[in-house]
């Protein structure tokens, strides 16, 4: 099919959640795309996060084979190899003790939801269950997370919502401090909001915030479904300020593009999921399970995490340079590592469409702020020719 007929057939047979850009895929290589036609896009959003070593990579490729020749699924129901090295792999990397598989970012924190209502009766005995979330968050679409999502229109229409969140502003540790009291059992949160527009907490809220979960007795569980697997120049966002949570969620990067989430906790915590308490089919069966594991040995090997950090300290001196050219259309400028939001002083529709007919694929998030999420092995020079698309778009505008 070609780009038009794939769009008619998508408008006539699939439901209208998605406003789609005006592109159709049918192929990638490392940091390219290719529409049907044979456009050729650099992709600066990795299916928004998640294809941190590009497409098509040779390695995955080889163990999606192997893994697919030998057993793709079988059930939780049984033990499975390719599950415990993910595990302990995965495990590896942060200082949590236990994981819970699954398969998106969504049922990872509602995953989340549970542990941390559960525990606080198994493991605590108390009767505490309010989860607090903060305004601009972004936590996922089942009525769970979209009830903990600090976004209105998220919510829109599906009430009545289940009960037992609270959403108090972001970045104020006192409305925080105002809304623990003996029900609360656990904080959940993105270090950077990324569909919130690319936007960090304070350092000094950050580090507030797991003080008082520690005096409170509150789970501090971090979101990090956008932000983890090295997306930030560390394998996990929570390690810049040396934070310990009792919990993170992970999804997107973490199976290079096949579908998978995780909820990690530590021993203590891990008492709120008893044997038969939570469960799902698909999750961590062994050709993601596979897929996984090497998506992490190559991320260590290749050290992505400093290519991260090192690309974007190298992608802020170009965007600093062209806020300054151009203070009247640029607003702010957020990077950490490949975690980038360029805020517009005004909306960026116009921007966007432009960069995307010149060949780069991004993302336009909160109206304002373009977002970048590009695969951990983007280059310097693709990041330069962003840059110069970026400066000439805006000084045509
Ligand atoms: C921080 C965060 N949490 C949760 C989700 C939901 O993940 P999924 O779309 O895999 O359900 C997302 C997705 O964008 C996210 O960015």
């Amino acid at each position: 099919m070609n780009s038009e007929e794939i769009q008619k057939c998508d408008a006539a047979a699939l439901c209208r959640t998605y406003a789609r850009y005006p592109l159709a895929v049918n192929r990638g290589q490392g940091t390219r795309l290719f529409s049907p036609e044979g456009k050729v896009y650099t992709d600066l959003l990795a299916g928004i996060a998640v294809c941190n070593l590009g497409h098509s990579h040779p390695e995955l490729v080889e163990v999606i084979c192997a893994q697919a020749k030998k057993l793709i699924h079988v059930s939780n129901l049984f033990y499975q190899e390719e599950q415990v090295e993910l595990a302990k792999k995965l495990l590896g990397t942060c200082h949590l003790d236990r994981v819970f598989f699954c398969n998106s970012g969504a049922e990872a924190n509602e995953g989340a939801i549970k542990l941390a209502r559960r525990y606080m009766r198994e493991g605590r005995g108390q009767e505490r269950y309010e989860i607090i979330t903060v305004t601009g968050s972004f936590h996922g679409r089942t009525l769970a997370t979209l009830t903990a999502t600090g976004q209105d229109k998220i919510k829109t229409g599906f009430g009545p919502l289940p009960e037992g969140f609270v959403t108090v502003p972001f970045g104020d540790l006192d409305a925080m401090k105002a809304a623990m009291n003996d029900r609360t059992a656990a904080v959940l949160i993105e270090m950077i909001q990324g569909e919130g527009g690319v936007k960090p907490l304070p350092e000094d809220y950050a580090r507030g915030l797991a003080a008082l979960c520690a005096e409170r007795g509150v789970l501090l569980m971090i979101d990090e479904i956008q932000t983890g697997v090295g997306r930030t120049g560390k394998f996990w966002a929570h390690q810049h300020l040396g934070l310990r949570p009792d919990v993170v969620t992970v999804a997107k990067g973490l199976a290079g593009g096949l579908p998978m989430g995780a909820v990690m906790c530590t021993e203590e915590v891990s008492k709120g999921f008893p044997p038969g308490s939570h469960g799902t089919t698909f999750g961590g069966n062994a050709l993601i399970s596979a897929v996984a594991k090497k998506v992490i040995e190559i991320i260590e090997r290749d050290d992505l995490c400093g290519r991260a950090a090192r690309l974007g300290e190298h992608l802020r001196g170009r965007l600093a340079a062209l806020r300054e050219k151009f203070p009247e259309r640029i607003a702010d400028v957020r990077v950490h590592g490949l975690m980038v939001g360029i805020e517009l002083t005004s909306p960026g529709a116009d921007v966007w469409k432009a960069l995307l007919e010149k060949g780069f694929v991004l993302n336009l998030t909160q109206d304002t702020v373009l977002r970048l999420l590009p695969p951990l092995v983007i280059t310097e020079e693709e990041l330069d020719a962003f840059a110069a698309a970026l400066e000439a778009v805006l000084a045509t505008a």
